[in-house]
């Protein structure tokens, strides 16, 4: 329920530009047209996005102020003069961790008070919406009158709050049940979810949807129906119904959550009831609920997780210089049409590059083909794409089932299968087909890339770009700079990845990179655990509890055990000292137990239904002794991936520690509310950790020896991060 790693990404903050000298400084143009309609027009200067901060609240409740005063005025439109965001919502420096108490409470009470005088205004409003209108900025729309969408891809609507440990709190949670049903309302909100304008229209949050170009006109004929009635909703919207709800839905919450998103129960109580008092008094309860949620960890660190995206959106390779741009990707190909290559061909495509798809045959080829196309389907299922842009994207891909020139790519992606061998020889072939400046990616789970490059005539042009699996739904690429990788090279690479609407990493060239290096000795445990007789689920809930997206026999089940087992025995080779491959994992893959895809692995998989475990499996384990308890099961698991998780920083295989925990939460959906492995911790704290493991090394867990990170912080009581 809480997906942060694909939702949150719909929420904007503003693009830090400052306004260029001698630029307005206000955000909010007015015009009253011949026929005395009043049109508000956001555009905030030197700035992508328009959000509202205090200031913009304050020329917001002046423009109000004019209109209320200017009898004269027939109706009032507000619009967004930025191409995609409508008002992407409130300052979140003002509820993040640099901010006081106080400036939230002020933003609060000034963002509650500046929809209620427009609510109250005694003229008829509309909401003319092109582009994101989401927290904030969909609570301006609930309360005007009327709000028409635009037909476009930009346009969404909705109020993620609870993504970020929040609720609406400026009338988001009183007017959106009060237009659209309490039902309807609890599943938006208590989901964090913004729908596209057509889904707006059904569920009743927009009334009309135009072309973005006649989106005034509309609202023009709007005004003439005079103030809005809202609907009554009288079977839904009435204390008993709402209370029932609330039962109902808070059990089923506390499952889903296991109590780790208080943001969700509390929005759920603060819209139930809600829905039986006054508007105010209905406002005065979001209220209360924000302020008990805005300083807890929980809401601070998934504010962090969403600057962090921010940041991979915009970040530079460090030291590279500032104005110079390198060359843009325009053409790409991709070698290997399997589940990775096609679903980056399918990505690639969808943003506008063609695409070369090259495999080992026809039949290959047509598979990965008719893979890309089902992605599309589904995107066009989910209003991400029109038919017509759809069919545009797969026509973009051009099959080529045998060798084809290259020279004039910017960059081939290789994902053909887990070989080394293979591609070797497949990066020897691409040095001599590509162009002089083409760059040579391989998105390699585990291998050496720097021994590839060694390959290649021009091994700087060499590097990494580890997409993950799904790729159109998993943000983060990995961005893997081998030895030899000029840093033209990786600043080029990591452009494109911004380019294309991925989030990148940098990362240094070392066995499984960074997220798997940090994510496989916590397989491995669960592995060795479940061979020495934990059962399946034994090891699954207490990751559940933690707040992992899946627990790790799930999580093998999903990935393939093949594939696991694939990249485990990298790092185990890698990293003897400390993995150990449990057996079992070859075992299963010799028997056919693939997981998902073949239907069995710890689970048993079948369409349409749940996994349940696989009573079979029990076979498998060397032992049925007494098991340790979940807690400790638990913090076995966990420990192992903070230790490596230090071990990659104190290597320098990522530079700073924030990196680290945006890729593992990106990656692998580490608790996002934990704020990832290394800022979990610092709340736990190193003395804690390090006592916790030489613990389990001295009762004979020789793998859990604390990192000399660790033990130095421990001994002087230091913390990756500095505090606040
Ligand atoms: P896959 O087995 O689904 O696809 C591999 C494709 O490569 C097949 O279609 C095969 O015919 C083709 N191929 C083999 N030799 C080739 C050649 N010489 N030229 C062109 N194509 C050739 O494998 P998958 O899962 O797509 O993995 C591809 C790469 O991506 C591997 O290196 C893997 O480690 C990596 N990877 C896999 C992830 C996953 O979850 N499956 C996640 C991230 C990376």
């Amino acid at each position: 329920m809480i997906d942060t790693t694909e939702n949150i990404s719909t929420l904007r903050r503003e693009p830090l530009v400052e306004p260029a000298p001698g630029a307005s400084q206000r955000t909010i143009r007015r015009t009253v047209r011949d026929d005395q309609i009043c049109v508000l027009t956001f555009d905030r200067p030197g700035s992508a996005a328009n959000i509202f901060d205090l200031r913009t609240l304050k020329e917001l409740g002046e423009e109000l102020e004019f209109v209320a005063g200017a009898p004269q005025l027939k109706g009032l439109i507000m619009t967004s003069a930025k191409p995609s965001i409508f008002i992407a919502g409130a300052d979140l420096e003002m509820v993040s961790a640099a901010a006081s108490v106080e400036d939230g409470c002020r933003l609060i009470d000034a963002g509650q008070q500046v929809m209620n005088r427009l609510a109250s205004l005694p003229l008829p409003t509309v909401a003319a919406i092109h582009g994101a209108a989401v927290g904030g900025g969909c609570e301006l729309c609930l309360a005007c009158d009327y709000r028409v969408a635009s037909l476009d891809r930009a346009t969404k609507i909705g109020l993620p709050e609870i993504q970020l440990g929040l609720l609406p709190a400026w009338g988001g949670s009183t007017r959106l049940p009060r237009l659209v049903g309490l039902p309807k309302a609890l599943n938006i909100i208590l989901a964090g979810k913004t729908l596209a304008a057509k889904p707006a229209l059904k569920c009743g949050l927009v009334d009309e949807l135009a072309p973005a170009e006649y989106l005034v006109d509309v609202a023009v004929r709007m005004i003439t129906r005079g103030k809005a009635r809202r609907p009554a909703h009288w079977l839904v919207n009435n204390g008993l119904f709402a209370a029932f709800l609330a039962v109902r839905l808070r059990s089923q919450l506390l499952k889903k959550t296991r109590g780790n998103y208080p943001a969700v129960l509390k929005a759920l109580e603060v819209v139930t009831r809600g829905i039986s008092k006054t508007v105010a008094d209905s406002l005065l309860l979001e209220r209360e609920g924000i302020l008990e949620l805005m300083r807890t960890d929980v809401c601070l660190n998934l504010i962090r997780v969403f600057f962090l995206q921010e940041r991979a959106k915009k970040r530079s390779l460090p030291g590279a210089a500032p104005g110079t741009e390198p060359k843009p990707i325009k053409r790409a190909a991709v070698i290997g049409g399997g589940v990775m290559g096609a679903g980056i061909a399918q990505w690639l495509s969808a943003r506008q590059l063609p695409v070369i798809l090259r495999d080992i045959n026809a039949a290959q080829v047509a598979k990965g083909m008719a893979n890309i196309a089902k992605v599309y389907q589904e995107g066009v299922k989910r209003h991400l794409f029109s038919a017509r842009e759809a069919r545009d994207g797969l026509d973009r891909v051009s099959p080529a089932p045998t060798e084809v020139p290259l020279r004039r790519v910017d960059l081939v992606i290789e994902a053909a299968v887990e070989n080394f061998d293979l591609k070797k020889k497949i990066f020897q072939r691409l040095d001599e087909l590509a162009g002089d400046e083409t760059l040579l990616a391989t998105n390699t789970s585990a291998l050496p890339i720097s021994d590839l490059a060694a390959g290649t005539r021009r091994p700087e042009r060499v590097l990494g770009l580890h997409f993950f699996n799904p790729v159109h739904r998993m943000q983060l690429v990995e961005v893997i700079a081998a030895r030899q990788t000029s840093p033209e090279t990786l600043q080029r690479a990591l452009r494109f990845v911004q380019q294309i609407g991925k989030l990148p990493v940098i990362v240094k060239d070392s066995p499984g990179f960074l997220v798997n290096r940090i994510l496989m000795p916590y397989l491995i445990e669960a592995g060795n655990l479940f061979e020495a007789g934990a059962g399946v689920t034994a090891l699954d809930e207490p990751m559940l509890d933690f707040g992992m997206p899946m627990g790790p026999m799930r999580l093998l089940d999903e990935v393939g055990v093949d594939v696991a087992f694939h990249v485990a025995q990298t790092l185990a080779t890698a990293y003897r000292d400390r993995m150990v491959m449990p057996s079992t994992l070859n075992k299963m893959v010799h028997a056919g137990l693939l997981g998902r895809k073949s239907g069995a692995g710890f689970y048993l998989h079948s369409k349409g239904k749940d996994p349940r475990p696989n009573p079979q499996i029990t076979a498998y384990q060397t032992s049925h002794a007494e098991q340790p308890s979940p807690v400790t099961l638990q913090e076995r698991m966990v420990l192992l991936m903070v230790n490596e998780a230090a071990r990659c920083l104190e290597e320098e295989v990522v530079t700073e520690p924030a990196d680290v925990d945006f890729a593992m939460i990106m990656g692998t959906g580490f608790a996002p509310f934990r704020g990832g492995p290394l800022r979990y911790a610092d709340t736990l704290g190193a003395a804690k950790i390090v006592g916790a493991m030489e613990y389990l090394v001295d009762n004979g867990a020789a793998h859990f020896a604390p990192c000399s990170f660790l033990r130095r912080m421990a001994a002087d009581g230091s913390k990756f991060y500095p505090s606040k």
